[in-house]
């Protein structure tokens, strides 16, 4: 088996007898490598409800492309879009950076344009922005194909590996410069069917 899920206990040191207090540590095991668990799907599902509650507000009355980067963000699209309630349509496209664990740097060949997204908001769905290479460069891409407004939404974002000035309208989570997995995110193709978060820890 690929995935394998370990659930530690640990009891809170002051008050060992109160179940409600007890921390639930999961651990899972994905090819070599060990995670643990960082962000719940709760905690995901209640922050993209915020999310889409602000992009309600924010976008009403326009005419609204959403854009997912596949692969990694197809569920955070899915878990978004049902939660919005514009006149929107989306659209997916396929640019891949990441190979293994670390930043190939290398930016792969962009598919799936079909959309007219000429004089349109564009909100661009991004599962995580690491270096911010890819957003750099579907960025340019909204610009050339006269994009009327550009929004970015990111369910995960690393602060400290970020090198460029585009802003990010709405973040999911700040999380620190660690390799993830889980909510659409892979390690080398697996995990992405993982519900929450996990960080690598070994
Ligand atoms: P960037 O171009 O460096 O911002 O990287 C963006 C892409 O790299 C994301 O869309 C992910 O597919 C992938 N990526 C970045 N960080 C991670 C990670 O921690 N785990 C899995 N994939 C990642």
């Amino acid at each position: 088996m690929l995935i394998r899920t370990k659930i530690s206990y640990y009891f809170h040191i002051f008050a060992p007898a109160d179940i409600s207090k007890i921390a639930v540590m999961k651990e899972i095991r994905i090819l070599d490598k060990t995670f643990r668990e960082l962000i719940t799907e709760k905690a995901i599902l209640c922050r993209i409800d915020e999310l889409a509650r602000q992009m309600n507000n924010d976008l009403a009355g326009k005419d609204v492309v959403f854009l997912g980067i596949l692969n990694g963000a197809f569920l955070f699209a899915a878990d978004l879009f049902r939660r919005i309630n514009l006149q929107a349509r989306i659209s997916f496209v396929k640019l891949a950076s990441y190979e293994g664990t670390s930043s190939s740097g290398s930016i792969k060949e962009l598919i799936g344009w079909n959309e007219d997204i000429k004089n349109k908001t564009i909100v661009v769905i991004e599962d995580i922005v690491d270096t911010g290479n890819t957003l750099e460069r579907i960025v340019d891409e909204l610009v050339i194909r006269k994009a009327s407004e550009i929004k970015i939404a990111a369910m995960l974002y690393k602060p400290a590996a970020y090198t460029k000035d585009i802003p990010i309208d709405y973040v999911g989570f700040k999380i620190p410069n660690d390799f993830v997995v889980g909510y659409g995110l892979d390690y080398d193709g697996y995990g992405r069917n993982l519900s929450s978060v996990y960080t690598l820890i070994k």
